[in-house]
């Protein structure tokens, strides 16, 4: 079988498309045919050796695919082969064929296609997590998003849909305003207009109720700013550490100079929340799994349905990660290893 490796850290140039010895699944493990992968912006971090909880190189990256089950180990009883999952890899989902321990591996129904299952955990589980699980996001509340176009961005639209946010406000590049009001947002331009100022205003000068941020940096102390008394901040990523396709010593520091620190005293007194999020990190799976459900629910009652911006062969993944570098996407990236 093939599978992606990154094997040292650099640009799309150094990925590597390897042959290797089909796995084959020990006790309580499963093997599955990926068919589709998921591909997500720490993707491209990790290449460049930014992202610290991702394994030595070389490695394959890849959170999450879906396919069909082609063995089982010994005691597996959730699955058989043949079923159609969601595999929530971790690393490794760049490959036609990955093993993993059972609990990681959910069937999903004929209705659920192969695409939507791959662009659903990530996304849409820290969408989830952060407004529904930690955020407890009501109806007539408002919210404010960045890369309010992408993977992310678009799964916060439509669970702020379901959930009856009265105002969404989204970030993005100016070539993609209108893609991102035909989502219900209101487009906010991220290189020519201020943020903590459309915030202000479109919500009678007291900002917003939940303030999302995957930039960091000053980027995530303007997000503070946009947020009401009582309002709750999340930051989940650093983006504005990402200058291009290689590593960027430069946009590091200048992202870590930037970082807020936040007084609880002053935190306490505006009654304010700052969550921080890493989905790959959560010590306890279960919660995952809830969202999961969850998720899939309302994907069955046709309250969420990601949007696909392009699917790639996989042979392709040095273009297909260049088109997020080059910030086209319009939701989610997908990879082809049927
Ligand atoms: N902590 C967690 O558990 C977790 C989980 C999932 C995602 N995330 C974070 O959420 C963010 C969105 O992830 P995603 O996978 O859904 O990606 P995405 O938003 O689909 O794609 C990247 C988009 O980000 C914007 N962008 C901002 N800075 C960029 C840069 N330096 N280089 C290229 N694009 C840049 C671009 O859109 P515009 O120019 O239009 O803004 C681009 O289209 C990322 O920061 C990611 O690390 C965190």
């Amino acid at each position: 079988m093939r599978k992606v490796v990154y094997p040292k850290p650099g640009g799309v140039a150094s990925i590597e498309i390897v042959e290797v010895e089909d796995p084959v699944p020990g006790a309580g493990e499963v093997c599955v045919r990926v068919h589709r992968a998921g591909v997500n912006f720490a993707e491209l971090m990790m290449r460049q050796g930014l992202y610290g909880s991702s394994p030595n190189f070389p490695f394959t990256p890849g959170y999450e695919t879906s396919g069909v089950v082609i063995e089982i180990g010994e005691g597996v009883s959730s699955v058989n082969e043949g079923d159609r999952v969601l595999a929530m890899t971790g690393f490794g989902g760049y490959s036609e064929k990955v093993v993993l321990p059972e609990s990681r591996v959910f069937a999903i129904p004929e209705s659920i296609s192969f695409d939507q299952a791959a662009a659903i955990p990530v996304t849409y589980g820290t969408a989830y997590h952060m407004l529904v699980h930690l955020g407890n996001l009501t109806k007539g509340e408002s919210v404010l998003i960045h890369h309010a176009a992408g993977g992310v961005g678009t799964a916060v639209a439509q669970i702020c849909e379901a959930y009856g946010a009265s105002l969404v406000i989204g970030t993005a590049s100016s070539p993609k305003s209108d893609f991102v009001e035909s989502l219900g947002m209101r487009f906010v331009d991220r290189d020519n207009e201020d943020f903590v100022q459309v915030s202000k205003e479109m919500t009678g000068g007291k900002g917003v109720h939940h303030a999302i941020d995957p930039v960091g940096g000053g980027h995530l102390a303007r997000s503070y700013k946009a947020m009401r008394k009582g309002g709750k901040l999340y930051y989940f990523g650093a983006s504005a550490a990402v200058k291009g396709q290689n590593r960027s010593r430069m946009a590091e520091l200048s992202m870590w100079w930037g970082m807020p620190r936040f007084d609880p005293l002053s935190l306490m007194s505006s009654n304010k929340a700052v969550f921080g999020v890493h989905m790959g990190l959560l010590e306890d799976q279960s919660i995952f799994q809830g969202h999961l459900e969850a998720l899939s629910k309302l994907l069955l009652e046709g309250k969420i349905d990601p949007i696909i911006d392009s699917v790639w062969r996989f042979e392709k993944i040095a273009d297909a990660q260049m088109h997020m570098h080059n910030r086209r996407n319009k939701g989610k990236i997908i990879l082809d290893f049927s």
